[in-house]
């Protein structure tokens, strides 16, 4: 199929790169002329493994193409995907201002049918917006359909999880439209869900607010840990057991960050208040990860007491391993607040150190953990990158000033960090 990808942020280009490897025409469109000129090149601005290459590879056999008009897009595609932005408004609400403007742009370039796919989180109702402002800006009277398709791919993991997707959900009115849906996504060979426009929307906002909601609660299972002197990992992993709880997204650790759960569990909240109803799971899940990132830095006064002058080192600033993305990272929050308490603060991350510098001043950059933890009162770990889980903690001992690690995402062995002579201060692992 010849296919349009309407923004190129993570979700548009690991969409738009995986539909071009699976044998389709694909253009990704974005109003950043300089973003696209590099991308032309192979030039990638976001760290995600695999993309780059597979960028590369379908530029070359001429199955990807990159432009800043949609109009050229809109004529060359019978499918147009839109992935832009919605960041979050000042009260918690997502703009929907780039959706629009690109419905616009659309219905004006608009020769023949068109099936018009809905990508970017949106509040439930937007595809029917969609398909209204379509009607007023459409030249003539064409024939489209509207579809709503949410992404559920993960940062660090997306083309695996746009490859080997648990379900893919299509939100559809049309028998058309189902149709041309299912064709595109068949060689996955993956379940589909076929629902209302309606339905899809919500599925996308209810996922990501349930996993956020999993995060919370063994945040809070932790505190209890660390006041009774339980463990975290045991106990996630006793509950887990349970099919009905499942084992995922029980990782206990210093609160949940990225571009996703901390906006779309705003909007969410947001979305559920103008339908008046009080969604107070949600606000309780957001502050519980608000707490979170408070708990840790309370964890670092409780050992080194005054915090002014101290030297701490931050190993890890993304968000999550395997990415460079910093947004709403927990690690940055902490760093900041260790800042403002009068820290010396030496960072270090595998990819993200390039957009922490654009982010962050008054901290020292380091090459390596070893590097950052070179003489400071404290070792935080803030994010679990391969590279941090196997230490040579003798040498790392006898480099800090005071062998405390703060162990902020739990991958550690109390244990044996104990028998080393280091102080252990994990994330519900006991330490009352
Ligand atoms: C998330 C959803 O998983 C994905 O389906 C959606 O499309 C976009 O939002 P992403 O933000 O890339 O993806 O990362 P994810 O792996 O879900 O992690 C989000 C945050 O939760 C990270 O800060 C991570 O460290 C934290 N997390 C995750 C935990 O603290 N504990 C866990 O058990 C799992």
């Amino acid at each position: 199929m010849n296919i349009s990808i309407i923004g190129s942020g993570y979700v548009g280009l690991v969409t738009g790169v995986c539909f071009a490897e699976l044998g389709n025409k694909v253009i990704c469109v974005d109003c950043d002329v300089k973003k696209i000129s590099h991308l032309k090149k192979g030039i990638v601005p976001i760290y995600e493994p695999g993309l780059e290459e597979l960028i590369k590879l379908n530029l070359k056999n001429k199955r990807l193409k990159f432009t800043s008009s949609i109009r050229a897009a809109v004529k060359a595609s019978s499918v147009i995907f839109i992935a832009v932005g919605t960041p979050a408004l000042e009260n918690g609400e997502a703009d929907l201002t780039g959706i629009e403007n690109v419905a616009r742009s659309i219905a004006q370039n608009m020769d023949g049918y068109r099936l018009i796919v809905e990508k970017s989180t949106v509040p439930v109702e937007t595809c029917a917006w969609l398909k209204k402002t379509i009607v007023t800006y459409i030249k003539k009277s064409l024939k489209f359909d509207v579809v709503s398709n949410p992404e559920f791919l993960r940062e660090g993991s997306a083309i695996n999880d746009f490859t080997h997707p648990d379900r893919i959900v299509l939100g559809v009115e049309s028998a058309k439209a189902k149709q041309m849906m299912t064709n595109l996504y068949k060689p996955l060979n993956r379940p589909i869900l076929i629902t209302n426009i309606k339905s899809a929307e919500l599925i996308k906002h209810a996922s990501n607010a349930f996993l956020a909601t999993k995060i919370s609660f063994i945040n809070a299972i932790a505190r209890i840990c660390d006041k009774v002197g339980a463990d975290v990992l045991e106990v996630a992993q006793g509950m887990g057991l349970d099919n009905r709880i499942g084992r995922y997204f029980l990782h206990a650790g210093i609160g949940y960050g990225g571009s996703c759960f901390p906006k779309d569990l705003e909007a969410f909240i947001n979305i559920a208040e103008k339908l008046g109803y009080d969604f107070a799971i949600l606000k309780a899940v957001k502050n519980t990860n608000e707490e979170q990132k408070k708990f840790i830095l309370q964890k670092i006064k409780d050992e080194l007491w005054i915090i002014k002058d101290k030297t701490i080192a931050v190993a890890g600033l993304a968000f999550k391993p395997n990415t460079d993305d910093l947004r709403n990272s927990p690690s940055i929050d902490l760093i900041r607040a260790l800042i403002q308490e009068g820290a010396k603060v030496k960072v270090y991350d595998p990819k993200a150190m390039n957009k922490a510098r654009a982010c962050l001043s008054n901290v020292v950059f380091c090459n390596d953990l070893y590097e950052a933890a070179k003489a400071a009162d404290c070792l935080v770990v803030a994010t679990e990158w391969n590279e941090f889980k196997e230490l040579d903690f003798v040498k790392l001992k006898k480099i800090l000033k005071r062998p405390l690690l703060i162990d902020g995402r739990n991958i550690y062995d109390p244990k044996l960090l104990k028998a080393l002579g280091f102080t252990y201060v994990g994330v519900g692992r006991g330490n009352a």
